[in-house]
Order: C-alpha cells, then structure tokens, then sequence
C-alpha cells in the first residue's frame, strides 16, 4: 500500500482536519508509514453545494495548508504527495448533479462514491451505474467495511461484488477479526481493491489500522503486492 486514497486532512473544509498544522501532522504519519501519496477526499454533497463552490472551498484549503508549509521551512520530502479529489455523497440522481465528473481523483477518471449509512434500498445500485455509464468514470465504492451492518449479504454481493466498480476498504476493517477476514476476502476474490484511513484527525492515528493493513499485505504473495500497486497506479490515471 503505497497510495491512502481516502483522507481528510485538508484543513477547515469539512470535519476533517481544522488547522493546517494537524493537516500536516496527519501527511507526517503517512508518510512515516510508508504512505507515497494521499489523495484529499473532503466531502461532498452534505448541502446541496454546487461543484464550483466546493472546488473554490478546496483550492482555498490547498493554498492555506501550502503556505503553512512554506511559511513554516516544513521539508516537503518528510511528506508524502498529494493528489485532489472528493468523498461524494450518494444520493438519487447525482448523476444529474452539473460538473460531477471534476470531482474524479484528479488526472483519473475515478470518483469515490459514498453510499448513505442505511438499510439498502435499491435505487443506490442504480444510481451508481447511472454516474458510471453518463459520466464514462469509474465509482470507487468508499469503505465498503461499513456497510456489512446495514445489507443483507445478496444486497452487499449485488452492489460491491459485481466487478464493476473499484472496492476501497478503510484500513480501520484490519483492527477488528471481521474487518480482517473482509480484507482478505477481497484480496482473494480478484476485486480491485484500493485502501484509505479515512482518517479526520492527527489524534486518531493509533486507531487507524494503517499499520495493521500493511501488515495484512505484506505477507501477500509478491505477485499480489504488484498487482496491487498496479491497481493503485491505474486508478490514479498514471
Ligand atoms: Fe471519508
């Protein structure tokens, strides 16, 4: 794991990291983690904002932790890279939503779709092929580990195990037994499978389950670790 493809560390955009200073002790835990690159996943979608504003709002929160970083001498090689991108809120026809395709991991044609935290109702499976197929991107399904509680395991089949959409596991599933199994599964089911911390706070790192995860894949066989990171590479468009 090389890549954290779901973070909330940019300051004061979202209930993520609130100053720049815990935004960077958050980068400085990844990348002594053996994090590379992060991608800045704040959310979307919670009020009905237009897309313009929320990118406004997140170049915004670039420049402010930039400046911190400058203004402060901070190594930028004490931190890993940083590709944009946004957690965006499933709801009934997104797909509709105007520059929804700009909310893609930047330079990708991927978009990390999170499904509201409730019973299934089916109209979300829908929803997401809707965005896949008009938008011509490919969902990454957010933290699929949290939606074990909520669907029955034909509905949790129907919408994760379908091969279409790329699978991201919090690294969080590693610090519990089922979180494990579920993390194994899916690396033995052939998915494309992609992790995050989703992590919101410097003061949450113990509880993240990065090291747990790196464990996990690290006793993967060599040719699993590379076709991970080539998994990595290409959701990121590179
Ligand atoms: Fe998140």
């Amino acid at each position: 794991m090389k890549v954290d493809f779901h973070s909330h560390f940019l300051p004061g955009i979202d209930d993520g990291a609130s100053t720049p200073a815990q935004s960077v002790a958050i980068l400085k835990y990844m990348k002594g983690n053996g994090i590379e690159r992060v991608c800045a996943t704040s959310h979307f979608a919670k009020h009905g904002e237009h897309v313009a504003s929320f990118l406004e709002r997140r170049s915004r929160a670039v420049r402010v932790l930039n400046d911190y970083i400058d203004s402060n001498g901070i190594d930028r090689q004490t931190l890993p890279a940083i590709t944009l991108g946004a957690e965006v809120h499933l709801y009934r026809n997104l797909s509709e939503r105007e520059g929804l395709r700009e909310l893609c991991y930047e330079g990708s044609d991927h978009i990390l779709l999170e499904l509201p935290f409730r019973k299934f109702e089916g109209w979300e499976l829908e929803e997401v092929y809707n965005i896949m197929y008009q938008l011509k991107v490919t969902p990454v399904m957010a933290h699929i580990n949290r939606y074990t509680q909520y669907y029955s395991k034909s509905e949790y089949a129907d919408m994760f195990y379908n091969g279409d959409f790329v699978l991201q596991i919090n690294c969080e599933s590693a610090n519990a037994f089922s979180g494990s199994s579920l993390i194994k599964k899916v690396l033995n089911s052939g998915y494309d499978v992609v992790f995050g911390c989703d992590i919101h706070s410097p003061d949450k790192t113990s509880e993240s389950g990065l090291e747990k995860t790196a464990k996990i894949l690290s006793k993967q066989s060599k040719d699993k670790q590379l076709e991970l990171e080539s998994i990595e590479r290409s959701v990121l468009g590179r």
